[in-house]
């Protein structure tokens, strides 16, 4: 385990890095956006059409320890099953060097990470539940073709003039049970291979939200129940999606309850 982490750091040092100005392929790297467990993800300019992507390449030691298991060719082909408007649409693939990777759609706007923490805007409860109602639709889209998400976490949503779009696939699978999950007894919920990892998830981008305009924190320990002056039906459907109460058994019957 040790050996393993010190391993990770030599590699991920002699990871040649993009800078601006490099060229892979015809694609120009502009920036990078962001570096997750598996992948780096780096804005780049198509020389052929002058358009902007996004390019995701394999990190290194994810090569060296996983072999065989290709994530970048995985998040790929999800992309391409679950093929809808707001989900980044896959251009091209490829192989730098030994790293796979894969050119998407770059989608405008942005993620919710940044507007609730640096922007600190504020979403109150009726914004709030307009936008939740976007993400299980779209939600609703991913379940229907069979997958599920598991990864619907606020640097994954972003927010283009009242658009909504989800991006980062990766841990993205197939539904293996069609059963409620005992939300609360699963050690790490969200991973869970059922639709209810994608509710437990939109419940607390929900909270999130909701907790942006709230500013009275009196530093005591308190639920979001106790803090949080929200109407019953909100309390209900929040309940639900965070498996405090009985699980939703599909999508619909939150849009149903976020309708009424
Ligand atoms: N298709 C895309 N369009 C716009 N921004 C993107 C896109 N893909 C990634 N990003 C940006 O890059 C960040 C990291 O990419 P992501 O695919 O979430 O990888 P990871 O979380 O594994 O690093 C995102 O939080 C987002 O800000
Ligand atoms: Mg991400």
């Amino acid at each position: 385990m040790m050996l393993t982490t010190i391993w990770k750091g030599i590699i991920n040092s002699f990871e040649k890095k993009f800078s601006y100005g490099d060229v892979i392929n015809h694609y120009v790297i502009v920036n990078e956006l962001g570096k997750g467990s598996y992948g780096t993800s780096y804005l780049v300019r198509d020389k052929k059409s002058e358009q902007r992507f996004v390019l995701k390449r394999l990190r290194p030691y994810k090569r060296i320890f996983n072999k065989g298991q290709n994530f970048i060719e995985y998040e790929a082909s999800v992309l391409r099953n679950i093929s809808h408007p707001a989900f980044p649409s896959v251009f091209s693939q490829g192989v730098d060097g030994k790293s796979p990777y894969f050119v998407m759609e770059y989608k405008e706007g942005k993620t919710f990470e940044t507007l609730v923490f640096e922007d600190k805007m504020c979403f109150d409860e009726n914004k709030s539940t307009k936008i939740v109602l976007k993400l299980i639709m779209l939600v609703g889209f991913i379940h229907e073709k069979g997958y599920v998400h598991r990864d619907l976490r606020l640097p994954n949503i972003i927010w283009n003039q009242g658009e909504l779009s989800i991006i980062d696939f990766g841990l993205c699978a197939r539904i293996q049970s069609t059963s409620h999950v005992e939300v609360q007894k699963q050690k790490d919920y969200m991973r869970e291979r059922a639709i209810t990892s994608d509710f437990y998830a939109v419940g607390h981008f929900y909270l999130f939200l909701l907790y942006s305009s709230y500013h009275d924190f009196d530093h005591k320990e308190k639920s979001w129940e106790e803090e949080l002056t929200i109407s019953s039906q909100t309390r209900r459907v929040l309940r639900k999606l965070l498996g405090i109460e009985e699980p939703y058994k599909g999508y619909k019957e939150i849009i149903k309850d976020l309708c009424t």
